[in-house]
């Protein structure tokens, strides 16, 4: 069975107190069972999220990270540092990782080896620009993302994957996918990688869905028989918007 999964991608915002304000409302929620929950501060805030939510079942991720184990990388950080400080989950390919940070599918594939190698849990993030859903070209720019990364993967890795399908032209826009764009795609991802793969391992993986996610709209959403949860970013920045997400399921 498949994990629910709701995280929160802090981007680069909350310096020390803002972080320790809101992980201590989070604390302070009815956390659900039957949910996953895990935020992604910046790298200054991951040891203060690890100390506070120690002996909670909030996991605390990390946004990025180098291939490299080491050496002359100045400003990168390596799993290996990620793991040190016990945060075993990354998120890699971010749409800002690729358009801002000039990513490759080549530097992805990198540092998706690497976090796995790691035994890091990796949320893998992929999705269409506008244009190219309105040439109705998403099928095939998502396959080529997915295909380019992660499907020369051998099928055991993927037990550390989770994907996260966020659409370009709804992140940080108000615009969200509707349940049924939403939920069209992530069965059209759960039967390539049955295609790829097998059907346990389709059937296994957890897709979230990821752009203007919010407390009015995060319910009809996560219906979606496809969709696991959600990457959440500006929402998950306010407490309450972010509990009311994560008690959506
Ligand atoms: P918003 O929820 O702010 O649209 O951001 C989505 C996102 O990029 C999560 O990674």
């Amino acid at each position: 069975m498949r994990d629910n999964i709701v995280a929160g991608n802090w981007k680069m915002n909350n310096d020390y107190s803002q972080t320790k304000k809101l992980i201590n409302d989070l604390k302070s929620s009815k956390i659900p069972e039957d949910v996953r929950i895990m935020v992604a501060p910046s790298f200054t805030q991951l040891s203060q999220c690890k100390n506070l939510l120690n002996s909670t079942n909030i996991s605390v991720v990390a946004q990025n990270m180098n291939a490299n184990n080491s050496g002359a990388f100045t400003g990168e950080i390596s799993a290996s540092m990620l793991k040190g400080i016990e945060v075993n989950i990354v998120i890699i390919g971010h749409s800002e990782r690729r358009s801002i940070f000039n990513e490759t599918d080549e530097i992805l594939k990198e540092k998706v080896k690497s976090a796995l190698s790691a035994d890091m849990e990796v949320i893998f993030c992929f999705g269409e620009e506008l244009k190219e859903r309105k040439n109705n070209d998403y099928f095939k720019i998502v396959n080529n993302q997915l295909r380019n990364v992660l499907f020369d993967l051998p099928e055991s890795c993927w037990k550390n994957i989770i994907l996260a399908y966020e659409p370009v032209w709804a992140i940080g826009t108000g615009e969200t996918a509707t349940a049924n764009q939403a939920q069209e795609m992530h069965l059209y991802v759960r039967n390539l990688i049955r295609d790829n793969y097998s059907e346990a391992t389709s059937e296994n993986i957890s897709i979230l869905y990821g752009g203007s996610v919010k407390p009015s709209n995060a319910k009809e959403i996560f219906l979606g028989k496809d969709v696991d949860g959600g990457l959440i970013g500006g929402a998950s920045l306010n407490a309450n918007d972010f509990i009311e997400i994560f008690s959506a399921f």
